[in-house]
């Protein structure tokens, strides 16, 4: 950073959803180092989100951990409200929040079809409609972000391709993708801006088998013209990027992070 330039979200504050693990963690320590103020919040194991706030606020910064289940409505609205109580304002949402429930599609039962759903977009749904109002109940900063607010949602390469074995997954990121584009649509009169990221593999607790031996990760590198896993801070940099004003004229866009996964590789010497 050049002498005197202030970091890209100081003053800042940001909500990231499911931000104790895996991509969200990366995010929250990204959003951090670019001078948010970041609320980290988990559903069920404190001590990670514990321990990123401790560390975050060590370093100067702030942060704090805050439950909530974001498939439910009152959790999420509670969480908003201890935001705005911590933090007095919100500026960023992060819905990252995600789980995969795996099975063959005559095994798949209702309650995976809806776990993936209820959290993977429902849960999207319900932290954007209460980041949206409280973007337009509080008081412009335009000294802070061009933007009246902004909201980065967690999709995935499979918003567009097809995914067997995964078919609630797939399904809950395909509406994650159409659902940020018709609210972007939407609320862009009111300046707030709405983009997805949309990551290929990227090196996480949730696709621990697609990396953890070297066979597996050689099958996965045939589906990555880049020739390499992605990490959490590929999709983090990618993040602050989207909230901040550098992106000031992008909304309704998924940003694929994938190594070029979406490339169809299969077609380099087929077809
Ligand atoms: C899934 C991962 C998978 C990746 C690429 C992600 O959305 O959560 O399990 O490795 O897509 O297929």
């Amino acid at each position: 950073m050049p002498n005197g330039t202030k970091p890209a979200l100081a003053g800042q504050a940001a909500l990231v959803t499911g931000g104790s693990s895996g991509i969200g963690a990366g995010i929250v320590d990204a959003l951090a180092a670019a001078g948010a103020m970041v609320a980290i919040n988990y559903v069920s194991r404190s001590e990670d989100a514990e321990a990123a706030a401790q560390r975050i606020e060590a370093a100067g910064g702030r942060a704090f951990p805050v439950q909530a289940d974001v498939s439910d409505e009152a959790a999420v609205e509670a969480m908003f409200a201890k935001v705005a109580e911590r933090f007095g304002r919100l500026d960023i949402l992060v819905a990252n929040s995600g789980l995969q429930r795996d099975a063959a599609f005559t095994d798949m039962t209702l309650a995976d079809w809806r776990k993936v759903i209820d959290v993977n977009l429902t849960g999207q749904f319900l932290c954007c409609r209460a980041a949206v109002r409280r973007f337009l109940a509080q008081e412009e900063r335009p000294d802070l972000s061009r933007a009246r607010g902004k909201i980065v949602c967690m999709s995935s390469v499979h918003e567009v391709i097809p995914w067997a074995g995964h078919v609630n997954y797939a399904a809950s990121k395909g509406g994650v993708m159409l659902m940020m584009k018709s609210l972007a649509q939407e609320v862009a009169p009111r300046r707030i801006r709405v983009n997805s990221i949309s990551p290929g593999a990227i090196r996480t607790p949730i696709n621990r088998a697609a990396w953890e031996t070297k066979e597996a990760l050689r099958s996965l590198l045939t589906l990555i013209p880049y020739g390499r896993i992605g990490e959490t801070e590929d999709v983090a940099k990618a993040a602050v990027w989207l909230a901040s004003d550098e992106s000031d004229y992008v909304t309704g866009t998924s940003l694929f992070v994938d190594g070029g996964m979406t490339l169809y590789p299969g077609f380099e010497d087929n077809g």
